[in-house]
């Protein structure tokens, strides 16, 4: 049976309430930075961005960081990279939890701020560092980002005169100071594919979401692209309904309630648990469309 097929897929709808107040403060702050740098995450870049950026942060240089490299395919990756410098776009392939990709941030930087730097030498104004904030979804590895790239050497500077009181800079080296506080966009809905790419990566609060319902959708996913990381990891066919793959999930990972009664909860979590946390192998879940 092919998996997936006339299926209607699950709905996820959230709307947090401090959604508004984190846009306003974000658009307050941008005020003060010249450059923006985008985080995503590499296994769903687009589902990632929020389309309110480019708007948000208008006459603004930017890069784009594509995070979580190390859990996406190396393939997809390189067609992502070549995907965001075809639409002129600084890209960088990083992973912000061991630091890799990170030391090439300071090049590229200057390269994006080039003209702002000339306009700068041109009107007298040396040296004046380019002011930098972090944005991207929640979860999506921001703060990581800052700590990987503040490093132990960071200094904090603090209040500038002109600068709202409580700001905090991180000088990055001589050439850049960075907000402490990245901006937190929130991802867009409006597609369902999009809430189920954020919900299987984990940066939906699993909490809302039927956990079991959603292993099933990612279970149909996987099977388009990856159809051995079930086998491979379980060591289980992954032939049959999805419901079937899960129930044999269970089983090999010994899930039951009472008895043989499987408890499918359980394995769901395990299921999406072994997908975020890269164990069932390096997996980008959607592909530019051009
Ligand atoms: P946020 O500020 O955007 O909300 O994200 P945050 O930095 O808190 O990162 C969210 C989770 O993603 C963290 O995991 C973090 O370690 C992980 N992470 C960030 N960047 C990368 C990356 O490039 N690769 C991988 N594999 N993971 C990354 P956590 O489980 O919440 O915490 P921890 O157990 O790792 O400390």
């Amino acid at each position: 049976m092919n998996m997936g097929e006339n299926e209607k897929k699950m709905k996820i709808n959230w709307y947090p309430g401090h959604m508004t107040k984190a846009k306003r403060m974000m658009q307050e702050n941008m005020g003060l930075i010249d450059l923006v740098i985008e985080v995503l995450d590499a296994r769903i870049p687009l589902s990632s961005r929020n389309p309110d950026i480019h708007q948000l942060a208008k006459n603004k240089s930017r890069i784009v960081l594509l995070n979580k490299s190390d859990l996406a395919d190396p393939q997809k990756n390189a067609q992502w990279m070549h995907y965001f410098e075809e639409q002129g776009a600084y890209a960088l392939e990083v992973n912000a939890k061991n630091g890799s990709g990170i030391k090439s941030i300071k090049a590229l930087v200057e390269k994006a701020c080039k003209e702002k730097m000339d306009r700068d030498r041109k009107r007298g104004i040396l040296n004046r560092p380019v002011r930098a904030m972090v944005v991207g979804i929640p979860n999506v590895g921001k703060s990581t980002f800052i700590n990987a790239i503040a490093g132990k050497a960071c200094t904090k500077t603090g209040n500038k005169p002109g600068v709202t009181k409580g700001k905090q800079w991180i000088s990055i080296g001589k050439n850049m100071e960075l907000l402490d506080t990245p901006g937190i966009l929130w991802p867009k809905f409006e597609d369902v594919q999009v809430g189920l790419n954020l919900a299987f990566v984990g940066s939906i609060n699993d909490e809302i979401i039927q956990l079991e319902e959603l292993a099933l959708e990612l279970l149909v996913e996987l099977r388009k692209d990856y159809p051995q990381a079930i086998s491979n990891r379980y060591e289980i066919s992954e032939e049959g309904t999805p419901l079937e793959v899960l129930e044999r999930i269970a089983e090999s990972r010994k899930c039951y309630d009472k008895g043989e009664v499987l408890h499918l909860g359980r394995a769901a979590n395990i299921f999406l648990d072994d997908f975020r946390s890269g164990k069932l192998g390096r997996i980008t879940l959607e592909m530019p469309t051009y």
